[in-house]
């Protein structure tokens, strides 16, 4: 008999409960002996749910008996589940967690202490849900260097982005109803406003590098100033609007980037809808691999935990490699990087455009239209420097809005 704890039981801790109680056979089968939930610790009580028996509301009585090996850590946010990670580790049990922060903020130090004591600290559930994309980074892709890695990480953005695309809504009344759906918290700064990619993306590039990567250090634009007439240009130019989570080898640096992009139907993210996620990673002897799922939800997230729990068992004393010191990686400067940038302007004609102005601001524009909203002109850029489109647009009266282009 293996005993088990969850630390939380929301969403996410509720589902690892399912998840072990429905699939206890299988699991049995996959580990060779019955996994048990011994302890599930929450603030809260549960009257009248099965959990109620093994609630507990003090993290000492897990931390202490020794009969618990391994810990799926649900509680989100940076503390206590630290505190109570650490503590875990260095008592010898070893832990499964689909916290993003955590694992952005301490992932080295935790490897470290894990490896330290012979158990092992495991977070395939902390980027994408469900979709195996860390075990794939440590143990599968590891004959290449990683060249890029652009992913989707963010269900909510992604559900409304697509509903604006498909619908016409915008940005107020698609919040409201992912909300409503409850894929957006009360709160949703963290999902609009690409922190939650930002982490994500931290954590994929640390992997990927066997370095730590300073979140706060990855230029990061959510989707807050993206409107339903952005979406309108969008479709005319054939393209849609997805939020990216961007990593990129270039000349021996690392760039990191999250904004919103617009991108064609030739790119490999076009179709990806809904809250559904999906990761191509670049390795320079397999080329483009791609990693498709649901990034969030209880069960997929859930499932994601659990196989971490299975793969704790199977290695019992015996850290799994997993290559990521705290040692910071150096990021490329960001401001040097090059694209292409659309523009929109006010403007009542294409005539009232100054066009010496933005040619020589912006180089050669690729697209030119006007009143595809009434009163708008909109353009694209050349390729240029992140650092110079920012002066420029300072120097362009009437700018509406801009997005970053990757065609
Ligand atoms: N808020 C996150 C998302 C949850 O929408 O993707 C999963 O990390």
């Amino acid at each position: 008999m293996l005993n088990v704890a969850i630390l939380g039981y929301g969403t996410v801790g509720s589902g690892v409960y399912d998840v072990i109680c429905q699939n206890s056979q299988k699991l049995a089968e996959k580990i060779g002996q019955e996994m048990k939930v011994k302890y599930v610790l929450d603030l809260r009580d549960f009257p009248g749910d099965p959990v109620e028996k093994v609630l507990v509301h003090d993290f000492k009585e897990i931390l202490e008996d020794e009969e618990v090996d391994i810990i799926a850590e649900v509680m989100g946010g940076v503390e206590p589940a630290y505190t109570f990670v650490k503590q875990a580790l260095e008592a010898g049990k070893s832990v499964a967690t689909s916290n993003k922060e955590l694992v952005a903020k301490y992932g080295a130090a935790l490897i470290q202490i894990a490896k330290e004591h012979k158990v092992n600290f495991l977070f395939e559930a902390s980027v994408g849900g469900g979709i195996p994309i860390i075990r794939p980074l440590n143990s599968c892709i590891t004959a290449d260097e990683i060249t890029s890695i652009t992913g989707i990480l963010n269900g909510t953005t992604n559900y409304m982005l697509t509903k604006m695309s498909e619908e016409g809504m915008n940005f107020e009344e698609v919040l409201k109803d992912a909300q409503d759906k409850g894929y957006a918290e009360r709160n949703p700064e963290a999902d609009v406003e690409g922190y939650d990619a930002c982490r994500k993306i931290a954590i994929l590039t640390s992997l990927a590098y066997g370095k730590q990567v300073d979140y706060e250090e990855i230029p990061t634009t959510g989707i807050t100033a993206i409107s339903d007439n952005d979406i309108v240009y969008a479709k005319e130019l054939g393209a849609t609007i997805k939020l990216l989570a961007m990593s990129r080898m270039a000349d021996g640096k690392v760039f990191v980037r999250v904004a919103p992009m617009m991108i064609k139907k030739n790119h490999p993210l076009y179709h990806v809808n809904d809250v559904f996620n999906a990761i191509v990673v670049n390795g320079n002897m397999v080329d483009d691999v791609m990693f498709y799922g649901k990034g969030a939800g209880k069960l997929p997230t859930a499932s994601a935990v659990v196989a971490d729990m299975v793969d704790a068992a199977r290695h019992l004393g015996t850290p799994i490699t997993q290559i990521w010191e705290k040692e910071k990686l150096e990021l490329g400067d960001s401001a040097t990087e090059k694209q292409r940038f659309f523009v929109r302007v006010k403007s009542e004609d294409i005539d009232d455009l100054d066009m010496k102005l933005i040619k020589d601001l912006f180089g050669n524009v690729l697209y030119l239209k006007a009143n595809v909203v009434e009163n708008e002109a909109a353009f694209i850029t050349e390729s240029i420097e992140e650092q110079n489109f920012m002066e420029g647009i300072k120097q362009l009266p009437n700018v509406i809005n801009t997005i970053r282009v990757a065609f």
